[in-house]
């Protein structure tokens, strides 16, 4: 991974600093920034290659997801009104094996650098967790701050001292308990649809997840980059 200088201007947030590059991802009125989609998708380009290789590229299949994902992180009301996006609601964001769902979450958090980031943390590590902590790794989970759980279905039931635990299932029901009293939000990647997470944690986590989500889906079709 290569390291460089990332920065902001402090006065107004859409203009970004990489090493002495400057990028200007929109205007700033003194009040709000009104960003550029074409401007974001350089910039993004250019932040994928720095943090993932000279590979990363802005696929055309992509770009409708991704002005969709990148409303969402720069948090435009209006636009994610028109695309049915809440921006109150975590994403969820699910697409085929390999397509750039943990890639896009660990590099869209990067255009708005003034704002908090989350934790993006894959539900194998949780699981491998709870097997050696027990439940207080799920009571962990059910605090303040905001989370990616990166592949959710992958895991495995959980299992400490011999009880087995559906440990993904119950941080979701934590998380959606933290979602109603604060409003903190949850954000999940996946490679199972609606039905599938429906088999795998029941009726009762998928409706908190239908309230807490917005669903973004790659196209099923979408490419496996790693290929
Ligand atoms: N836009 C891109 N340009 C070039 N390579 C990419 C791009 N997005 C992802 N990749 C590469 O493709 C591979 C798969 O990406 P990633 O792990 O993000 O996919 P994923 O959807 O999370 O896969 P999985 O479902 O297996 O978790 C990685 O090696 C990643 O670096
Ligand atoms: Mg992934």
């Amino acid at each position: 991974m290569t390291k460089t200088t990332s920065t902001y201007n402090l006065k107004n947030p859409s203009i970004l600093y990489e090493g002495a590059t400057q990028f200007e991802l929109g205007s700033f009125n003194g009040k709000e920034i009104t960003y550029d989609f074409p401007k974001i998708l350089t910039y993004l380009d250019v932040k994928g290659k720095l943090l993932f290789g000279k590979n990363f590229k802005i696929y055309e299949d992509d770009q409708e997801l991704l002005l969709k994902l990148a409303s969402y992180f720069i948090q435009d009301h209006e636009y994610c009104k028109k695309l049915d996006i809440d921006t109150n609601k975590g994403i969820l964001l699910s697409g085929p094996v390999g397509c750039g769902k943990t890639t896009l979450m660990r590099l869209l958090p990067h255009l708005v650098p003034h704002k908090k980031s989350y934790t993006l943390i894959p539900c194998r590590n949780i699981v491998f967790g709870f097997n050696g902590i027990g439940f207080k790794m799920i009571e962990d989970y059910s605090d303040h701050h905001t989370y990616c759980f990166d592949d959710l279905g992958v895991e495995h039931i959980g299992r400490h001292y011999g009880k087995d635990c559906n440990v993904m299932g119950e941080i979701l029901i934590s998380r959606y308990e933290v979602f109603k009293q604060k409003n903190i939000l949850t954000h999940i990647t996946t490679n199972l649809n609606a039905e599938e997470l429906q088999e795998k944690y029941g009726e009762r986590v998928r409706s908190r997840m239908r309230e807490s989500f917005n669903l973004v889906s790659f196209t099923s079709n979408s490419a496996d980059k790693r290929k």
